[in-house]
């Protein structure tokens, strides 16, 4: 079964306007299917994060539809409800290159953090944060503070948090950017990882190549549209 994850129609996004105007986006299309891992592949500045920002609904796009599932969030000039945060909370789950942990929570309340807000219950909060740990290979660091652990271990705790809500998109930006390639790539397999027995559509912006084969696609911002490439473009980086 091949289900939509995410699916865009006619995406134009414009900054500014008059002199100061900065056309990112012109009637871009894209759809990527529940189980399909996408990398995002552009020079600085194409768009990338930009994009991203629009399919996450925090930035309001200036013209065209966007579907999250087989909901139609964005229509042309509007948000399907006014409080895209809850958009945001219950479809999507999001990684950055900074991890973006909570300082003064520790491990386990930063995953239970979003399904808390969601308003699970405490146990099952709990219960969901403690497999994703599981799952990560960091459960025995719980209790401790995020400074207390390294940079990889610290994105990996992000990953779960991103999933903690049971998000069947994920929206990655250099989600790795930070990390070695021997790091950089155990994250990208947890990924596909979660693509495959989850059944959800991730987006990922990466500048490294060797990463790109664990990806089922390569979309590329090109003349401000979004293209399939069956092959890395030239000069991504
Ligand atoms: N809030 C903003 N106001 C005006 N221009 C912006 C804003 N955000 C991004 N831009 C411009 O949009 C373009 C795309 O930026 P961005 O999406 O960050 O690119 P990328 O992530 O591919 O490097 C750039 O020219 C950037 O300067
Ligand atoms: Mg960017």
């Amino acid at each position: 079964m091949e289900e939509t994850g995410i699916k865009v129609e006619g995406l134009t996004k414009i900054f500014g306007s008059g002199d100061t105007e900065v056309r990112v986006l012109e009637e871009a299309s894209l759809e990527v299917k529940k189980g399909e891992f996408a990398a995002l592949v552009a020079p600085s500045g194409a768009g990338k994060t930009t994009l991203l920002m629009m399919l996450g609904c925090v930035l309001e796009p200036t013209a065209g539809k966007i579907w999250l599932g087989d909901e139609l969030v964005w229509d042309e000039n509007r948000w399907s409800i006014p409080d895209t945060r809850k958009i945001r909370r219950e479809k999507i789950g999001f990684i950055f290159q900074a991890h973006y942990l909570i300082p003064f929570l520790n491990i386990i309340e930063n995953v239970m953090l979003i399904p808390l807000t969601n308003k699970w219950p405490k146990s099952r909060a709990e219960k969901k944060a403690m497999e994703l740990l599981e799952y990560f290979d960091i459960a025995d660091k719980r209790n401790a503070m995020p400074s207390q652990l390294s940079g990889g271990q610290n994105q990996r705790v992000a990953i779960a948090r991103a999933l903690s809500n049971e998000p069947k998109i994920i929206l990655a930006d250099e989600p790795t950017a930070a990390l070695d390639m021997e790091r950089a790539v155990s994250v990208v397999k947890m990924l596909r990882k979660i693509v495959e027995e989850q059944n959800v559509a991730i987006i990922m912006v990466t500048h490294d190549d060797r990463l790109l084969k664990y990806c089922d696609k390569i979309l590329a911002i090109e003349n401000r549209k979004v293209v399939t490439k069956t092959q890395v473009p030239e000069g991504f980086v």
